[in-house]
């Protein structure tokens, strides 16, 4: 069984979907901390991205996802990179690194390749569209550009003392309408996905609207 979820950034994406493949007792896999990592690649290596051969670049990328007791760590190149992946610099570049073609096919076929003979819940931006399809369930996850930013600040306020609101929400705008406008594989609902409206619920609110409907049908 897959059960997509996708959504813009901060609307709860990624800690409804663990928790909802914790109740369920299946896996959970978090797709954007894999073009999060790919990101801290391209920084830690100085890449340009206007300069460099792509394609040559990913073939010298080993990318792999350990899941153990429902979390997640990525190794990039046997490196444990996990601790970096939500740093401020990379949400600024992720975007743009992951409206690289080269980059979505081959995270794509990892995706493809941990979700095999399981099941699975997977959240990210193009799962119900491009990397599952025929998945049995989908979900949409949204919420208004203000909890969305509320939600990211206190996630990161305490480890950012330059951060602000305004900050914040002008970078979740830029990020979601670069994410929505790009050309490959764009965030975008399925047109049979349900829309799960987060600005007034709460976590469990949220993980109790899908587990519901998951298990009414
Ligand atoms: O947690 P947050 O909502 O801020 O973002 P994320 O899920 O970690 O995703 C970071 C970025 O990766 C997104 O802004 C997209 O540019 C990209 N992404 C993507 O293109 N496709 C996915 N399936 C997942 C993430």
């Amino acid at each position: 069984m897959i059960i997509a979820i996708d959504g813009p950034a901060g609307s709860g994406k990624s800690t409804t979907s663990k928790l909802v493949a914790k109740k369920l007792d299946i896996a959970h896999l978090d797709t954007g901390s894999m073009y999060r990592a790919i990101t801290v690649y391209f920084i830690n290596n100085n890449l340009n991205l206007n300069e460099i051969d792509i394609s040559s670049v990913m073939n010298s990328i080993k990318l792999e996802v350990l899941i153990s007791n429902g979390e997640q760590s990525v190794l990039l190149n046997g490196d444990n990179v996990t601790s970096m992946l939500r740093s401020n610099k990379v949400s600024k570049l992720v975007s743009k690194v992951s409206s690289i073609r080269e980059v979505r096919q081959k995270m794509v076929n990892i995706q493809r390749e941990i979700s095999q003979d399981k099941s699975i819940v997977i959240d990210g931006r193009d799962i119900g569209t491009v990397v599952f399809p025929n998945a049995e369930y989908k979900f949409f996850i949204t919420a208004s550009i203000e909890s969305r930013a509320q939600r990211r600040f206190d996630e990161l306020k305490d480890s950012d003392s330059n951060l602000t609101l305004e900050k914040i929400k002008e970078e979740i705008k830029n990020r979601d309408h670069y994410d929505s406008t790009r050309e490959n594989s764009p965030l975008k609902k399925a047109n049979d996905a349900i829309i799960i409206d987060t600005t007034h619920l709460n976590i469990s609110g949220q993980v109790n609207e899908i587990l519901e409907i998951i298990n009414n049908n």
